[in-house]
């Protein structure tokens, strides 16, 4: 793909940034509809972010996803927090707007939503209870989305109830704190599981869920997709539950960055999806 002088410029801001699959799949979109743009991996220390993000005007830029550990400081970084960001806690994409403004979204549960739609078409929010597991960052994007989808109900499971607690009072709506020792018993009746803890991710202890109380036409989902499939999805997918994978979250969150900054709706395909889980395996 050859950049021309016009070439629109976004990227993403991380410390580090190296692992970062973001740069493959907008590359991907890029090269794929032709468009005379780059997406660049950014990193950028903590410390520096609210200038760097003031920079980005400055220098032409369209706009930029954020990742770990910069989210939080995002938001009070950016002149316009979006409602569903500010709920959140957190800003995973900056726009730059005609007069140099920054605007700061969260396209999380956004990217969780489609994921899981775009994968089981009839799937809906509102079709029984979810229980969610972890209460970090993306715990706090997928429960805003559950709610706002009108979820009967959304069992909100953590080792330290504390952030639970915090979570549920931020975001409003049907959530119940359930103790972590219960994970197993608040299966029973549940329509939706997600894994939001870092459990069961390459280099990190497995995740210990008994699914015996899960219904067996429960979606079960992770948002861990390294490795892409978890022990909990093995497990679920072998007692018959449908099961997705969390690579798609991850790729769904990304189209409405790149609509913004380059002018075109793109689309996850399979082919896409095969492309950047090869990214993984690099
Ligand atoms: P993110 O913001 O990306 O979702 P995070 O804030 O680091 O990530 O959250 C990680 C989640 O995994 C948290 O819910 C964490 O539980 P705590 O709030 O109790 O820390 C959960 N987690 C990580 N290691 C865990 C473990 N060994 N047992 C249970 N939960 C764990």
């Amino acid at each position: 793909m050859i950049v021309s002088g016009e070439a629109k410029l976004a990227g993403v801001m991380g410390w580090p940034v190296a692992h970062s699959l973001s740069p493959r799949l907008h590359g991907y979109w890029l090269e794929h509809y032709g468009i005379d743009g780059a997406y660049l991996p950014l990193a950028v220390r903590p410390g520096d972010v609210e200038a760097v993000l003031r920079l980005l005007p400055r220098m032409g830029f369209a706009g930029v996803n954020v990742t770990v550990p910069h989210k939080e400081t995002a938001l009070g970084a950016v002149d316009t927090v979006e409602a569903e960001a500010r709920r959140i806690g957190a800003v995973n994409t900056v726009v730059v707007g005609p007069d140099g403004d920054l605007t700061g979204r969260n396209t999380d549960g956004f990217g969780f939503l489609e994921n899981l739609r775009s994968a089981l078409p009839k799937w809906m929010p509102d079709r029984g209870p979810a229980v969610v597991l972890g209460a970090g960052g993306a715990a706090r994007a997928i429960c805003a989305a559950l709610v706002d989808g009108a979820a009967p109900e959304v069992r909100l499971v953590n080792r330290t109830p504390s952030r639970a607690e915090a979570l549920a009072a931020d975001v409003g709506g049907p959530i119940t704190v359930v103790p972590w020792a219960e994970r197993n018993a608040a299966l029973d009746g549940a329509a939706l599981l997600v894994n939001t803890t870092t459990l069961g991710m390459t280099g990190n202890p497995p995740l210990d869920q008994d699914l015996t109380d899960l219904p067996t036409d429960a979606v079960v989902t992770d948002i861990v997709y390294a490795p892409l499939q978890t022990t909990l999805l093995e497990a679920a997918a072998a007692r018959g539950n449908p099961t997705v994978d969390g690579l798609g979250m991850l790729l769904h969150q990304a189209r409405p960055g790149f609509a913004a900054w380059f002018g075109r709706e793109p689309e996850v395909t399979a082919a896409m999806h095969a492309f950047v889980r090869q990214g993984l395996a690099e």
